[in-house]
């Protein structure tokens, strides 16, 4: 079974590049400025592994960090 992960993302370093928003978007949501958080509690439903992965990578910033639980 695969393990479970969990995305969050650091305000402090978020820009609002959106990548996450437009790559994952059942996971990142933004702001009224523009910038992302992750949708409730930030569990990665299963099949979605990859898109954690993928919005973590293409973050300019460095702001999404993915757990494994
Ligand atoms: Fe912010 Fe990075 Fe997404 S800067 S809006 S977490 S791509």
């Amino acid at each position: 079974m695969a393990e479970r992960l969990r995305v969050h993302v650091d305000p402090d370093k978020c820009q609002g590049h959106a990548r996450c928003k437009a790559l994952a978007p059942e996971l990142f949501e933004l702001d009224e400025y523009g910038n992302a958080h992750e949708v409730g509690d930030g569990t990665v439903p299963a099949g979605l592994e990859d898109k954690a992965w993928l919005a973590k990578s293409n973050c300019p910033e460095i702001a999404i960090e993915v757990t494994e639980e």
